[in-house]
């Protein structure tokens, strides 16, 4: 497979068990769960030298997601139709991206469906092996129990470090989801984890 570049057309990858080839040069963000793609959006127009791919399950919304890219002529916005732990898993190449956003992701409260949540300790080690040396993973949510489930996964984790600094520059820029839920009144809350070396304790073993 050629480079996924500049100017590619959307991806559906339903059926496809090849390793996508990302552009080693460039800074590569993924936006999981993208929904209509309003933070790829803007975060592409703002950082116009970075590559934004924006994957999200739900066809329609990854179509409405290619005509935001494709009315603002962003060439460095790719969407991609492909399921989360798919794309993470198999799709993409280790150590590929500087940053992952998973921004307002369905908390799925209720105890019995707590096996539908995205993030969970197997998956952040997924998040480790994707990230480049010192990237970051940007989190958000409204959602106070899932917040610190996650927080505590994270940081349990021993392969992240917290630096909410980080987020400056993107501060501004809020998701669909986020606004509906400040116009509810609601919190959002943004943690930012930077990537840590890995290292093997041994213990227990
Ligand atoms: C609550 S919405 C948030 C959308 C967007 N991030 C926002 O903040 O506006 C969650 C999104 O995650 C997507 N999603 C849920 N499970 C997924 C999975 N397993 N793989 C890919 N996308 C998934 C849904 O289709 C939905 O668009």
């Amino acid at each position: 497979m050629d480079y996924v570049k500049e100017d590619t057309p959307m991806l559906i990858l339903d059926d496809f068990y090849q390793t996508l080839k990302l552009p080693p040069d460039k800074v590569v963000e993924l936006d999981l769960g993208c929904g209509n793609g309003r933070f790829s959006e803007e975060a592409a127009a703002r950082f116009p030298e970075r590559l934004f791919l924006a994957a999200d399950i739900m066809m329609g919304r990854i179509r409405r997601c290619d005509n935001r890219a494709r009315r603002g002529k962003l060439k460095n916005m790719i969407t991609i139709r492909a399921e989360a732990r798919l794309l993470t898993g198999a799709l993409l190449p280790e150590a590929s991206l500087n940053r992952i956003h998973i921004l307002c992701p369905d908390p799925w409260p209720k105890d019995r469906h707590r096996h539908h949540r995205l993030i969970c300790s197997k998956f952040i080690g997924r998040l480790h092996g994707l990230l480049k040396e010192n990237g970051e993973f940007h989190f958000s949510s409204d959602d106070q129990p899932y917040l610190e489930i996650v927080t505590r996964l994270v940081e349990n984790s021993g392969l992240f470090r917290r630096d909410d600094s980080r987020m400056a520059e993107i501060a501004d820029i809020k998701t669909d989801f986020e606004r509906r839920w400040l116009n509810k009144g609601k919190t959002v809350t943004h943690c930012l984890w930077v990537k840590q070396p890995y290292r093997f304790s041994g213990e227990g073993h």
